[in-house]
């Protein structure tokens, strides 16, 4: 119920006006999505990139957004997404821009997603760099595998993001791997009917471990994309960590000591790392998967 009341918290357009109205409030919020979030600002995301990459972990950057319902907006969104290449093409080849497509375009038009994608993709070719796409709603998963199809046969660096929770996944995976793009397995964060989704357990674990066994086992690249230490030491146990073409990804600000030990044992690891004026959202699903986080939140305001 927390985490239900937390994700639609962060929708409510009222949150924003009050955020633009009350600097105070908008300062103190800050504080604590500052531990999940760069900041504001591409500048901010890319400081962060850069100490990261210097550090020797992979980077994956998103400008925060979603559900943007006007063209203007959503060729603005593409126009960040641009930028953002640029920048992070010039850190180091082989990072990683990520994002919704509903960001760009996908809630107003099918046609507008998969332009802007096409677009995006032949600007991240030239940079060396890989676009991820993230998994959104289950209402939308036909419709963001069908962009992310058509895209994938005609560039190999877009890669997609599945979830584990949803019933239809291994169905999608199957079809999936005939396509060169990275795939990248989650739990899955949104709030889903029961008869699509399965809750956390070891059921999910299990499954979550034999579409990571399915990619391996075909030689396909990989995200593991968790903080589940549990799941992280059976797939180090079972040599999925091992192959080459697995990485481990997981948030930045959540568990970094843990991702920093698998750096250290030589395995292949990447950080995902937001900014934008969209925060007040992205802390919200921070708080809403883990909700024990509210009191990290609530330090992280008294004594930033
Ligand atoms: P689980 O939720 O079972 O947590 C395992 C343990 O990890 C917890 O017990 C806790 O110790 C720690 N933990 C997990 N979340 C935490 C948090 N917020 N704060 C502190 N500790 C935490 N989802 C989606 O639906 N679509 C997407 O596109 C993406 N994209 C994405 C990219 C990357 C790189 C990551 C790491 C995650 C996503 N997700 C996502 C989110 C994902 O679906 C999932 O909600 C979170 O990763 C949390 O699930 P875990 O796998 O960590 O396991």
């Amino acid at each position: 119920q927390v985490s239900h009341a937390l994700k639609s918290l962060a929708r409510k357009e009222e949150w924003k006006h009050r955020l633009q109205q009350s600097e105070e409030l908008h300062d103190i919020l800050l504080k604590a999505a500052n531990r999940y979030v760069a900041g504001e600002k591409r500048s901010d995301g890319l400081a962060i990139a850069r100490k990261l990459q210097a550090k020797g972990y992979g980077i994956s950057l998103e400008n925060i957004g979603e559900n943007t319902k006007l063209l203007a907006q959503c060729r603005e969104a593409k126009m960040e997404f641009d930028q953002l290449i640029e920048d992070v093409g010039a850190i180091a080849p082989g990072q990683t821009v990520s994002f919704d497509l509903s960001h760009i375009g996908l809630s107003y038009q099918f046609d507008t997603a998969y332009g802007h994608l096409i677009e995006l993709a032949e600007k991240a070719n030239e940079h060396e760099v890989t676009l991820m796409i993230s998994m959104e709603e289950s209402t939308k998963t036909d419709q963001i595998l069908a962009v992310y199809r058509q895209a994938a046969e005609l560039y190999s660096n877009i890669g997609i993001t599945l979830q584990a929770h949803l019933f239809r996944t291994p169905d999608d995976l199957r079809k999936l791997v005939q396509l060169p793009g990275k795939i990248r397995i989650v739990k899955g964060a949104y709030q889903e009917p029961s008869h699509l989704a399965m809750e956390r357990s070891d059921y999910l674990n299990n499954r979550y471990l034999e579409l990571v066994d399915h990619l391996v086992s075909t030689n396909h690249p990989v995200s593991v994309a968790t903080h589940d230490q549990k799941l992280l030491e059976e797939m180090e146990r079972r040599q999925f960590l091992q192959s080459t073409d697995v990485e481990i990804e997981m948030l930045y600000g959540i568990q970094p000591s843990q991702l920093k030990l698998f750096k250290e044992k030589g395995y292949q690891t990447r950080v995902y790392l937001t900014y934008g004026h969209e925060w007040f959202l992205y802390l919200c699903h921070r708080l809403a998967e883990y909700p024990e986080n509210i009191y990290t939140a609530l330090i992280d305001i008294i004594n930033p």
